[in-house]
């Protein structure tokens, strides 16, 4: 069994301390970056005088020999392993043989080790979680691109607000999509710098190049402070916030959807390949892909507050409270893996029944601040359209009309300037082209943030 202490200690470590202190069984995915890692700390070492060409070569062929049978599943950790670190040490020792294996461990530390290689994972991570919310958009790009001209009440407190673009909703989550990707190439660019090199806590007396390592790694620099760097997890946290503030972004989403498919709204249908059935009523057609993500959502948060109880008032420098750190950040970035593709099917596939939508679009008098907005623009102030048009909504709702089919004795009664011109902008065609502002839902407009939006992806 190969141990990385144990000098000072008579006795090996009793069962239950030793079940408790494994991390193979979720730290073995940073066997890769580990081995990577390996590879650039052998280099530094040959530059600082430590080990010899020689070494150096027969050190990188046992690496590349470990690295071939960890992908092969031929070298796996054994339960006496503590941690991934632990388990390739002793693969590298069973193949370059302990006396040049043995001196691979010179100026580093797992605790050096660890904060690099968990950032390296995170990284790539993120590019993969990244990716997978492009597709997202994309799907509702494509939506939004077949769904030019269709209409829907815009909705404020679920309530009947205003006549928008379906695009035009459509385009506000690929919004906050597009900034949680954005976050975390932010992310990024904050979480490239390398621990290697930082020891323990104090940095290494060898002579090693910190900054070869980390550009070997794909770092934009090392570390400033060894003890920042093997005792900080801020990294980890920032981007479990990123990861849940996606949930959560796409927790929106899915609860739009599972509302639209309800019976009552009627706005669209999913398709076959991203429902479920029931087990007794036969003619249920259930969205669990949306509730599935609304549900993870709320784990996604939790492992993030988690994370962050972990480390609430550790002292500096490394404890072992943050081995605890990666199982919730692999757990955030699994769920995703899971989930992205499967919203992006469901988005994708779903069929709106625009005309159903568009017979919704003016009901609850959604074209009333258009009312109020016209006479505005005939100069009466803004406090008294509102009130005006309130009571064109009152006289409506007393009568069973809509707001296009009061008289024009009814609108001048209401207010004198309340001519019959007003009609004009009393369909949900002219009250949506007239919201032609910059970032409003004219078609124009749309048109252009589709635009947008699109370039964004092919910028990613
Ligand atoms: N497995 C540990 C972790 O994930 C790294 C080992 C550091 N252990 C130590 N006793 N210093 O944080």
């Amino acid at each position: 069994m190969t141990k990385l202490w144990g000098g000072r200690f008579a006795s090996g470590p009793a069962d239950a301390m030793a079940a408790l202190s494994a991390s193979t069984h979720f730290d073995w995915v940073l066997a890769p970056y580990d081995i990577a890692g390996s590879r650039a700390h052998a280099r530094v070492l040959t530059n600082a005088g430590l080990l010899t060409a020689d070494e150096l070569e027969r050190m990188l062929a046992a690496l590349d020999a470990l690295e071939a049978d960890v992908a092969s599943g031929a070298f796996t950790p054994t339960l006496a392993d503590e941690d991934v670190h632990t388990a390739l040490e002793r693969g590298l020792l069973e193949r370059a043989g302990t006396e040049l294996g043995g001196k691979l461990r010179a100026g580093r530390s797992r605790n050096d080790q660890v904060a690099t290689l968990f950032r390296m994972w995170l990284r790539d991570a993120a590019r993969r979680v990244a990716a997978g919310t492009l597709d997202v958009v994309e799907a509702l790009v494509a939506q939004a691109t077949e769904h030019r001209g269709a209409v829907m009440p815009g909705r404020t407190h679920l309530q009947h607000a205003q006549p928008v673009l379906l695009a035009h909703h459509l385009l506000a989550h690929t919004q906050s999509l597009l900034r949680d990707v954005d976050r975390l190439h932010d992310w990024d660019a904050r979480a490239a710098v390398s621990p290697y090199g930082s020891g323990a806590l104090a940095g290494s007396s060898l002579g090693l190049d910190p900054a070869k390592v980390a550009a070997e790694l794909g770092f934009a620099a090392p570390v400033e402070n060894s003890i920042d760097g093997t005792a900080s997890r801020d990294f980890a946290a920032e981007i479990a916030f990123c990861l849940a503030m996606l949930g959560v972004n796409l927790s929106r989403i899915a609860e739009e959807v599972i509302i639209w498919t309800t019976a009552e709204f009627g706005y669209a249908v999913l398709d076959d390949a991203w429902a479920t059935g029931s087990s007794i009523m036969p003619q249920k057609k259930n969205p669990d892909v949306a509730e599935l993500t609304r549900g993870k959502s709320g784990r996604l948060i939790g492992n993030l507050t988690g994370l962050l109880a972990t480390l609430k008032a550790q002292p500096l420098a490394y404890n072992r409270d943050l081995q605890e750190d990666k199982e919730p950040l692999f757990d955030s970035v699994a769920q995703l893996e899971l989930l992205l593709p499967a919203i992006a099917g469901m988005l994708g596939t779903l069929r709106f029944d625009t005309a159903r939508m568009a017979e919704l679009a003016p009901a609850g008098f959604t074209l009333a601040t258009d009312i109020a907005e016209w006479l505005v623009r005939e100069g009466v102030p803004f406090r008294v359209a509102h009130e005006a048009a309130g009571e064109c909504v009152r006289v409506a709702e007393g009568r069973g009309v809509g707001l296009d089919e009061l008289t024009d004795a009814e609108l001048a009664q209401v207010n004198p300037h309340l001519t019959a011109k007003v009609r004009e902008v009393l369909t949900v065609a002219g009250s949506i082209a007239s919201r032609d502002g910059h970032g409003g839902t004219a078609p124009a407009r749309v048109a252009e943030q589709l635009e947008r939006v699109v370039t964004r992806i092919k910028d990613q």
